[in-house]
């Protein structure tokens, strides 16, 4: 079934001037790139972002990466769109990533990893609202 899922491309990855690597792999799976905007993160966005994660010990210094730079918004559009990008970018840490996924390829750490995906339609959908306009994801 075609479906949406949130992606972001993180500091990391902007920094070493590797977006256009990280689009050929996303691309190369079968997933289209229906809306992408470059931005800088506000503080108070990327609290919100990542709210379910406040009580972790990563997450004061998973918001100050995350603001540190710019990171590229997108929509990702595609068959079981979810599920294959979490493929695509392979397990949050990066030494447990597999060969040929995103972070395999490209993440420095278990923060530093390059990519984010939803992990699920209904936060996909979530996600995807607070960046994005509906007339801006053109599929
Ligand atoms: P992401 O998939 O965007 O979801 C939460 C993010 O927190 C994760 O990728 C990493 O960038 C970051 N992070 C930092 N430390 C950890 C950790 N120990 N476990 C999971 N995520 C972490």
């Amino acid at each position: 079934m075609t479906e949406r899922t949130f992606s972001i491309i993180k500091p990391d990855a902007t920094a070493r001037n590797i977006t256009g690597k990280i689009n050929a792999v996303i691309e190369d799976a079968g997933l289209r790139i229906v809306a992408q905007r470059r931005i800088r993160m506000s503080r108070v966005q990327a609290e919100k972002f990542y709210e379910v994660h406040k009580e972790r010990p990563f997450y004061g210094e998973l918001v100050e990466y995350m603001t540190s730079g710019p990171v590229v918004v997108q929509v990702l559009e595609g068959d079981n769109a979810v599920a294959k990008y979490r493929e695509v970018m392979g397990a949050t840490n990066p030494a447990q990533a597999a060969e040929g996924t995103i972070r395999k390829l490209f993440a420095e750490s278990i923060q530093n990893n390059s990519v984010h995906g939803s992990d699920s339609q209904d936060n996909a959908k979530i996600e995807i609202a607070q960046f994005f306009k509906d007339e801006d994801i053109v599929g």
